[in-house]
């Protein structure tokens, strides 16, 4: 069996802020986190010589897996983050009141909900297919540095959850979650490197 390890980002500076969004850096959080997520890897992938590190093409991603040394690293502008359109960089209390009936669809139908010039739960999931096709191609390891969304997704696809669950699925920053595909079925592990 061949581990997958998920990661979202260490906290960006608009995650301090609780923008959506946006190019930002990582707070000082983040920084830790990405020290701590390369000794990790490091442990982890010791034996482990052909494994990859994916990044989306956002530096929030990038930073994070900057540390994390040995491995080669590929950007895919697919494990970028749901593009949130017209709402980019505003916060969910400016959305609510600015945009109350955009607020209000996004509540009654997450996964469905498209943002105005930007994407749905659905769009995010279909533009992760080539993402997918390729890591059930890899036989070595793979990380993954992505994005809340995304990763729902992801990890909705390899633990088989229901469509409609995506949306909400728990990604909790600072948490790697080690999927493993075996002959049996999937195995799955969670590291909380920090609070
Ligand atoms: O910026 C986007 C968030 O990571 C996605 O969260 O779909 O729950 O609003 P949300």
């Amino acid at each position: 069996p061949r581990p997958i390890l998920l990661t979202r980002h260490g906290e960006s500076q608009d995650n301090v802020r609780g923008r959506i969004g946006g190019d930002p850096a990582l707070s000082e959080a983040g920084e830790l986190y990405k020290q701590k997520l390369a000794k990790f890897v490091g442990k982890r992938l010791e034996s482990e010589r052909a494994a990859s590190i994916w990044t989306s093409t956002l530096q929030r991603t990038i930073l994070t897996a900057g540390p994390i040394g040995g491995f080669p690293k590929i950007q895919w502008r697919a494990l970028d983050e749901i593009d949130a359109g017209v709402c980019d960089g505003m916060t969910y209390e400016e959305i609510k009141k600015n945009m109350p009936e955009e607020y209000e669809s996004r509540k009654k139908d997450k996964l469905r909900y498209r943002y105005p010039r930007g994407e749905s739960y659905l769009d995010v999931i279909q533009r992760l297919e080539p993402v997918i096709i390729e890591l059930e191609r890899q036989r070595a390891p793979v990380v993954v540095v992505s994005h809340q969304a995304v990763l729902r997704a992801l990890y909705a696809y390899f633990t088989d959850r229901p469509l409609k669950e995506i949306p909400h699925i728990e990604v909790p920053l600072h948490t790697i979650i080690e999927i493993e595909l075996g002959v049996t079925g999937v195995q799955e592990k969670r590291y909380k490197l920090m609070d």
